[in-house]
């Protein structure tokens, strides 16, 4: 089947020469087409151009299997790209939540057991098809908030044996989902309390069991790692990265969300496809980041939702970086996967400006999750994971109107989703 949408107020994300990821004063262009169409055939964008241009297309005057859709007033986006998600867990946190409104840290929360370790308590008692029925539940909602691509990591499983289930459960979510998702390994999320005192211990379990066998059932695309104060530390994290890497698995690892923890530059070190959180970032930080194939990655919703410092987003694109942003959806520091919520959050609390900012939800995260070269723009050959917006009066109105869901139709591989 094809579609032809047609009167697109706006084609936003176009792509004319290919690129991977955008940084620095690039972040700020946006290629747009007005009054516009898009062509989608075989599950792919096959070509867009102005409406006035349209008629030349002598295929689309013979074809009439084609699906037309009229998109008068509507702009057409590129799906969002959401790069960093921990969306398979067993229920919600919210009496944490309550403690955090008290005054309680993140990291006293989770010395309690609470935090990584409530969440881990609960997905053990799990089966994988409760798992796959919640995550599925999740995964429509942000479907239908405009995200065409997903990472879900691993990391509530804290054993072998769960982080495997875990992983099952990702591994069954890509065949049944239209979303396109890749899987991570997080067994280094947080130490299981039957390894308290015995971190190496646990280090070696990850290095030496759970990822030779994560390679050998082909469960994960990356290996993350939570590299931050009162979590792994640098050379742990090291250890673990190069174990992951000689199984062909890259990093993506969580770091200096606490602190400066060194976590961006081990991630440098072994080239990271992304290095995630950085609210604490420095000169160094930025220094290091540079001329490196890593992209820093924000997850503005777990600094909103924990109430912690937000990372200097615009020095590090005055300093001639990408950024990306995701989401973080989690039930401990970020229970939204709502990525218009994220654009908008990248307007107000990092400054950026909506250019930068779409480009940090679309290009730049499909980088962050290996896929730019099928996703993330409106291109000539991509997969078409688009939508179609409601009624709206420009682009900038997307980030703007923060809160309310302006997605109207949704486009994956190639088919309408829902509408
Ligand atoms: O990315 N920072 C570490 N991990 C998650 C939180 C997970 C949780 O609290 O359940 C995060 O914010
Ligand atoms: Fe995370």
């Amino acid at each position: 089947m094809s579609i032809l949408i047609k009167n697109i107020k706006d084609l936003v994300g176009i792509e004319t020469k290919t690129k991977l990821f955008l940084k620095g004063k690039q972040m700020s262009e946006l290629e747009t087409i007005k009054n516009a169409w898009l062509f989608i055939e075989n599950g792919k964008i096959a070509g867009f151009g102005k409406m006035t241009d349209l008629k030349a297309l002598t295929i689309l005057q013979k074809d009439n299997k084609i699906k037309e859709i009229d998109a008068e007033g509507k702009m057409v986006f590129p799906s969002f790209c959401d790069s960093h998600t921990h969306l398979v867990y067993a229920g919600s946190r919210e009496i944490e939540y309550i403690d955090k409104i008290r005054g309680l840290s993140y990291e006293e929360i989770a010395k309690r057991g609470g935090g990584i370790l409530n969440s881990s308590a609960r997905l053990h008692k799990a089966t994988e098809d409760e798992l796959v029925e919640s995550a599925i539940q999740r995964l429509n909602e942000i479907i239908s908030y405009g995200t065409g691509a997903v990472e879900i990591k691993s990391g509530y499983g804290l054993s072998t044996e769960d982080e495997l289930k875990m992983l099952r459960v990702i591994k069954k979510l890509k065949t049944i989902s239209p979303l396109t998702i890749k899987a991570t390994f997080l067994g280094a999320h947080a130490v299981p309390a039957e390894y308290k005192g015995k971190q190496s211990e646990y280090v070696e379990l990850i290095i030496n069991e759970m990822i030779p066998l994560v390679a050998a059932e082909d469960l994960a695309d990356y290996i993350d790692v939570f590299c931050d104060k009162g979590f792994f530390t640098e050379d742990e994290t090291e250890k673990m990265l190069m174990a992951g890497m000689k199984h062909g698995l890259r990093a993506k690892i969580h770091a200096n969300e606490l602190d400066y923890s060194g976590g961006i530059q081990v991630g440098v070190k072994y080239n990271a496809l992304s290095v995630d959180h950085l609210e604490y970032t420095g000169t160094k930080e930025i220094a290091c980041l540079q001329n490196s194939e890593t992209m820093p990655t924000l997850l503005p919703g777990a600094a909103f939702f924990l109430g912690m410092p937000y990372a200097p987003v615009r020095k590090m694109i005055e300093s001639g970086l990408g950024v990306a942003l995701a989401s973080d959806f989690n039930p401990g520091s970020s229970p939204s996967g709502n990525m218009q919520l994220i654009l908008s959050m990248g307007c107000i609390k990092y400054r950026m400006l909506p250019e930068e900012a779409i480009n940090a939800v679309t290009i730049n995260s499909a980088y962050a999750m290996g896929v730019s070269e099928e996703l993330g723009s409106i291109a000539v050959g991509k997969i078409a994971n688009v939508f179609i917006t409601k009624s709206i009066p420009s682009y900038e109105f997307m980030p703007y109107s923060y809160g309310s869901n302006k997605v109207e139709t949704v486009i994956l591989n190639g088919e309408v989703v829902n509408s």
